[in-house]
């Protein structure tokens, strides 16, 4: 089959862990017989710097007429000026929004091997695989009013965070959804105590809950998560919750998983289905890493992993998706490691390498 895919490098560790991608995507695209038609384009620092705005109009249009968009990460310190009119951030909340990609999707999966890597005890994260779904097009980051003011009484500023029954329910159900191909558990995770927003969600959400009976869901606080998730990783399958708890909750989680440069993302504008071909954004979760950025130190394990996503909800792509996992997990297996994931008597290899030896594994793969 054939695809378009977006390409986006972004900034720091981007192109070299982007090449790593493309390699993988051209040995994926032989062995399974696919073509990939690669547009490239700028987004965050670097399109700052060369068109004037964090994510072009251009751009934009180019990732609509694709079945997937692929980015790595954007920022950096020569853009972190608080006063900058525009900042590297802004292209990927134009992206966000531009696309609609309402969800969005982070599993949180403790490799056996990584459970030492962890700041947390080793018997707690052991056995952890999780998903979050976060809502991405809505609450306090686009909900309106949103500006700071001067009153005579000094400085102002508000945000808003604002839900619609709508904007709730989909994103419920891609919780469901997913839950539904997993352990058939969901915590939907919120503020209702205190909120009005975090009401309106709980009861939509036992609305949408009776299309799904096989699923057990209960809802819990979001200061309740942050503990429990630390105190007890295992407990979750997967959780769905509102925009900013969503990107509080996941950063918390990624350290269960011992490294970021494990974790991959997606972020969809539609709810994941079998079968259905929904136009998605792929990244790993960490940053552009602006401190080793060309030492061909990064590990591109989760920008592989965010290629495995793509096949599975953009490219109707099952068995790639999961050929690229087994392949991943082999690899660590084998004792292949990058400087961050790296441990006594282990392999350690640069980011070329270790897409190399993924490649040369797909090559291969029966
Ligand atoms: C994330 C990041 C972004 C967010 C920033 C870079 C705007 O923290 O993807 O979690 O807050 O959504
Ligand atoms: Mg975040």
């Amino acid at each position: 089959m054939k695809f378009k895919l977006a390409v986006l490098p972004g900034d720091g560790v981007g192109p070299e862990l982007m090449n790593e991608e493309v390699k993988v995507l051209e040995a994926l695209g032989k062995r399974f017989g696919h073509s990939f038609d690669l547009k490239y384009g700028l987004i965050g620092g670097i399109a700052i710097d060369k068109e004037g705005t964090a994510l072009s109009e251009d751009t934009l249009e180019m990732c609509r007429q694709s079945d997937a968009v692929v980015m790595i990460a954007v920022g950096g310190p020569k853009w972190d000026n608080p006063k900058a009119k525009v900042r590297p951030e802004d292209g990927l909340l134009a992206l966000r929004k531009g696309l609609a990609l309402f969800a969005n999707i982070r599993p949180v999966f403790t490799n056996d091997i990584m459970v030492d890597a962890t700041p947390l005890k080793a018997d707690i994260v052991k056995g952890t695989d999780l998903i979050v779904v976060r809502e991405l097009t809505g609450g306090l980051y686009f909900g309106r009013p949103k500006r700071q003011w001067t009153t005579t009484r000094g400085r102002r500023a508000v945000d808003t965070m604002s839900y619609s029954e709508q904007e709730i329910e989909r994103i419920v159900r891609v919780g469901f959804e997913l839950a539904r191909k997993r352990r058939k558990k969901l915590t939907s995770v919120d503020k209702a105590n205190v909120l009005q927003s975090s009401r309106l969600w709980r009861q939509v959400t036992s609305e949408v809950a009776k299309d799904y009976p096989d699923i057990a869901l209960d809802n819990m606080l979001v200061d309740t998560c942050a503990m429990r998730l630390i105190q007890k990783p295992t407990y979750f399958d997967v959780i769905v919750t509102e925009n900013t708890f969503g990107d509080i909750l996941t950063d918390e989680a990624s350290l269960l998983a011992g490294s970021m440069g494990m974790l991959p993302s997606a972020s969809l504008a539609g709810v994941p289905q079998e079968g259905k071909k929904i136009l998605g954004f792929y990244e790993p979760i960490h940053g552009s890493a602006p401190d080793i950025a060309g030492q061909n130190k990064a590990n591109p394990i989760a920008s592989i992993l965010s290629l495995a996503m793509m096949c599975r909800y953009s490219l109707g792509l099952s068995p790639e998706a999961q050929a690229l996992e087994e392949i991943i997990a082999a690899v660590l297996k084998e004792g292949y490691r990058t400087p961050d994931i790296m441990s006594e008597g282990k392999k350690m290899v640069g980011t070329k390498e270790m897409g190399d030896v993924v490649a040369k594994k797909i090559a291969k793969y029966t």
